[in-house]
């Protein structure tokens, strides 16, 4: 096996775009009424065109929409032999372009220049973090099970030009998260044959440990000692056993406040006993995109050195149907005492994920966000690229906004009360899954908030549909694993570390 795909190295350009030595040089564009308009940033570019770049990109078929690539040769106007000009669509209501529309032009942007050495990109002018990240998420490659790599290798250097007074911070800043997105994607990506729950463990502590934080490990015999019956019953029916990770960043000297992460580590979700239909089963090889997402977001603070105490917990496990296996009519009995009655082996996630909310609440936190690819019916919903934000009413509304912010996209969704009698039980305390199918995700909502502790302000995100893309690749999200929610995470971490 190859070790991880190497990663694009970016630097702050010195000097002018239109002198740079570089393969390649990256300009904006912008659509309006018809023709193309440069976006802000690439003012000495056009100057060597002799201020006549954007009527040259029209010729060329440029219109400016978003994502939108379109190459010419410039003959010597410019240092760089290639001019690469990328949609960002539409300016915002104040004539710029939105973080976003930066970020995803930015992933355009690798993209079309994998194969490329060195490129400079004047994206950096707009919104310089917005364009480090699209460049270190667009020109992402998993490449570890091809024999002979994966077609071009990714652009090798980006000098992106800036004007910030700070740019080497907001670029440090920019990279991690960058790299945090690629390390949660290496770790949806690798095939559930090589990556269960044992291994997952393995690796999420070699990370951990490496970036300082404090680790624990639970295997599956201090598991069923310490009576995690939802992790245990869900993970007895494979062979390779279940585990409960748990992450600790300390948050320095002074941490504003303590957040507790949880994420669902379905390494293989076949549905159990109550077995899903083979097609499109393969994509369960993602349903720990939750736990990668808190396993990197963690370390991602501890990284920075946010003031804000992290401890993730990940319970990890196999979901498959055999002679060992859990079956419905099943009543497990929960860590904390709550017992549930399993209905369907399928809704398998809420039930390891209520082990771990009640052991994250265990330590007192002052926010807890949970985060799984929890339902089809998230799908249903909200389609594949808006996560569903569930939880406490207040802090479930900030969660879903700072979603946006970061261009990660989320909803806000209800908690109805009237749903929780649905998951009235014959004989426990509570069934995983109701009778009828109406409003599935909000159901397996009012399930886990059975076991946050009261009061406590909780969110619940299912990245059913947006954790994983199958698709043609656009913008900076590339096919598999999209490391979603993590830039979510991060904004919220950072938002209570300015706000408490
Ligand atoms: N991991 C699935 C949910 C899922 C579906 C994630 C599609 C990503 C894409 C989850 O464990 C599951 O099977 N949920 C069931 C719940 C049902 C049995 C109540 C579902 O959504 O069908
Ligand atoms: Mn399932
Ligand atoms: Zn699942």
């Amino acid at each position: 096996m190859k070790g991880r795909d190497v990663s694009t190295e970016l630097n702050i350009a010195s000097g002018s775009p239109a002198t740079s030595e570089a393969d390649a040089v990256v300009v904006g564009t912008l659509s309006g009424e018809g023709a193309p308009v440069l976006a802000p940033g690439a003012e000495e570019i056009d100057a060597a065109f002799d201020g006549g770049l954007a009527a040259l990109l029209a010729v060329a078929g440029a219109t400016g929409k978003a994502d939108e690539v379109v190459k010419i040769p410039t003959r010597g106007t410019v240092a760089a032999p290639l001019l690469v000009a990328v949609g960002l669509g539409k300016p915002g209501a104040d004539g710029a372009p939105g973080a976003e529309q930066v970020r995803r032009a930015s992933g355009s942007a690798a993209r079309a220049l994998s194969g490329t050495g060195h490129a400079v990109s004047t994206l950096g002018r707009i919104d310089l973090a917005a364009a480090g990240e699209g460049m270190l998420l667009g020109s992402y490659t998993f490449t570890e099970y091809r024999s002979n790599g994966n077609g071009k290798a990714p652009v090798a250097r980006v000098d992106l030009v800036s004007d910030d007074a700070d740019a080497e911070a907001v670029l440090r800043t920019a990279v991690a998260v960058g790299t945090a997105v690629r390390t949660a994607r290496d770790f949806v990506n690798t095939p559930p044959n090589d990556l269960f729950p044992a291994v997952f463990a393995d690796r999420a502590k070699a990370l951990a440990e490496a970036a300082g934080i404090t680790v624990e490990v639970l295997d599956d015999t201090a598991l069923a000692e310490a009576g995690f019956g939802g992790v245990v019953g869900v993970g007895q029916g494979s062979s390779r056993k279940p585990r409960l990770v748990r992450l600790s960043y300390a948050g320095g000297a002074t941490p504003r406040a303590k957040v507790a992460l949880v994420g669902k580590g379905i390494t293989f979700d076949t549905g159990g006993i109550s077995i899903k239909p083979a097609a499109g089963m393969d994509a369960m090889t993602s349903d720990m995109s939750g736990a990668a997402a808190v396993i990197a977001t963690t370390i991602l603070a501890a990284t920075l050195e946010l003031p804000v105490a992290v401890t993730a917990t990940v319970p990890m496990a196999e979901n498959m149907p055999s002679d060992t296996a859990y079956r419905p009519g099943d009543v497990l009995r929960m860590y904390g005492g709550k017992t549930v009655e399993v209905l369907n082996t399928d809704a398998e996630g809420r039930l390891i994920l209520a082990d771990a909310i009640v052991r994250a609440g265990e330590d007192a936190p002052d926010y807890l966000i949970e985060t799984s690819t929890l339902t089809g019916a998230q799908q249903v919903a909200l389609g594949l690229r808006t996560m569903g934000v569930m939880g406490s009413d207040e802090f479930r509304d900030r969660v879903a906004d700072l979603a946006r912010e970061s261009g990660e996209d989320g909803w806000a969704m209800p908690l109805p009360e009237h749903m929780r009698a649905e998951l009235d039980s014959r004989v426990a305390d509570l069934a995983n899954v109701t009778g009828a199918r109406w409003g599935g995700m909000l159901v397996a909502g009012t399930f886990l908030r059975e076991f946050v502790p009261e009061g406590l302000p909780w969110a619940h995100l299912d990245i059913a549909g947006p954790a994983f893309h199958s698709g043609a690749p656009y913008g900076y999200t590339t096919k598999g694993g999209t490391g979603v929610p993590i830039r979510t995470l991060f904004a919220v971490l950072r938002d209570i570390a300015a706000n408490g």
